[in-house]
């Protein structure tokens, strides 16, 4: 067998270093995940934030902020039952027959219309399941700030 020339061995020495030093360089340019963890760690479930909760009448409206925004919900629903084909506790206080004598905000007018745009007398059952839209208020700041401009007049957005 021929000696291994001296461009042979210079080669070899070369791959060698590379092989000593490329995983330390690589580690030292290793991309900073902006979460904080490891890129390759699973993501860790948020908190859970309580509802903000109580009695109807009793806590400030989220000002909505875009006009076809479901309104979030003043007040609790914890305790209500759950609504089921049969039973909705929310149109209780909310449908149009009883709301008045509940002192309760009537469901919104786009609840009067069914999916072809005709105008019905009574809740399209499009909106039977509100939770599906209204969620209850929570105190949590945005992720990430933003400059979002919504389109609702502010005197709209106060209406009761
Ligand atoms: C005991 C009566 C009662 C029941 C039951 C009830 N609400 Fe209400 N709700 C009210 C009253 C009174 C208000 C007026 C605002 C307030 O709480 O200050 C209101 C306000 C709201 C608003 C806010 C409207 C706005 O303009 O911002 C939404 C949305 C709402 N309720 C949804 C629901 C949903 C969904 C349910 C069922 C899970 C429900 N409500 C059950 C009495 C009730
Ligand atoms: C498909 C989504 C959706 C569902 C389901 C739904 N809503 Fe709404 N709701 C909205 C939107 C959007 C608005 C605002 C536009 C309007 O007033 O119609 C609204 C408005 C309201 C308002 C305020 C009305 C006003 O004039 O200020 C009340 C109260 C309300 N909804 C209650 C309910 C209740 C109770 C249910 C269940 C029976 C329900 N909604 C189901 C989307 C929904």
């Amino acid at each position: 067998m021929k000696k291994p020339s001296t461009l042979t061995l210079a080669t070899l020495l070369a791959a060698a270093a590379w092989a000593l030093w490329a995983p330390v360089a690589l580690a030292v340019d290793a991309p900073k995940s902006m979460r904080g963890a490891d890129v390759n760690a699973a993501d860790a479930a948020a908190d859970t934030k309580p509802w903000a909760g109580k009695r109807p009448g009793t806590q400030p409206l989220v000002a909505r902020t875009f006009s076809t925004q479901p309104p979030v919900i003043p007040h609790a629903v914890e305790n209500f039952d759950e609504i089921t084909l049969e039973e909705n506790q929310c149109l209780s206080c909310h449908g149009i027959d009883v709301y008045k004598k509940k002192n309760a905000p009537v469901i919104g007018d786009s609840h009067f219309i069914d999916r072809e745009g005709k105008k019905l007398a009574t809740a399209s059952a499009a909106r039977h399941n509100c939770m599906q839209c209204h969620v209850p208020q929570v105190d949590a700041p945005p992720l990430v700030g933003n400059a979002f401009q919504g389109d609702v007049v502010p005197d709209k957005a106060a209406k009761k």
